[in-house]
């Protein structure tokens, strides 16, 4: 048995330890969200935070990530700055890689909120996005990026 923290949920998991968090995640846990692209580490459309980092779960085995805290954005809270500017700015097309893209922008912008829109653009080109939607991810990234300041302490 294999135990995961996933959205704050303990789960006891049937797997073996080498399966790819992305099968546990999606056919264990029912967490669908979490898409299948390349499988091999370089789309990001599979991207899932561990411990608030980016982790492309297709490469990542379960048992690597025992003991911490993982993420989906069904665990994302629904006002995120992220998910609300997603929202507000309709930053999603087909919204294949979207779910891969919001967690990859909450984990750059939580390093760093004042990224320069060059750096924030380099930062979100790992994930692919066959409808173009990364001119529309920026400007989502701006708005978010100063909620984010404000909420700062
Ligand atoms: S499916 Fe994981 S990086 Fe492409
Ligand atoms: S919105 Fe369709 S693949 Fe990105």
């Amino acid at each position: 048995m294999i135990s995961l923290k996933v959205n704050g949920t303990v789960h006891e998991v049937d797997a073996d330890p080498g399966t790819p968090l992305l099968w546990v995640l999606r056919d264990n846990l029912g967490l669908t969200s979490v898409k299948y692209g390349c499988g091999e580490g370089m789309c990001g459309v599979c991207t899932v935070l561990v411990d608030g980092r980016a982790e492309r779960s297709c490469v990542t085995t379960v048992e690597s990530v025992q003991g911490s805290e993982i993420l989906t954005i069904e665990g994302l809270p629904a006002d995120h700055p992220v998910k609300a500017a997603w929202t507000e700015l309709q930053v999603p097309q087909c919204g294949y890689c979207q779910t891969g893209m919001m967690l990859q922008a909450v984990d750059v912008l939580t390093a760093r909120p004042d990224l320069p829109d060059g750096e924030m653009a380099a930062a979100m080109d790992s994930v692919a996005c066959r409808c173009g939607s990364h001119p529309r991810v920026i400007p989502a990234m701006r708005q978010a990026a100063g909620k984010m300041k404000e909420e700062k302490p």
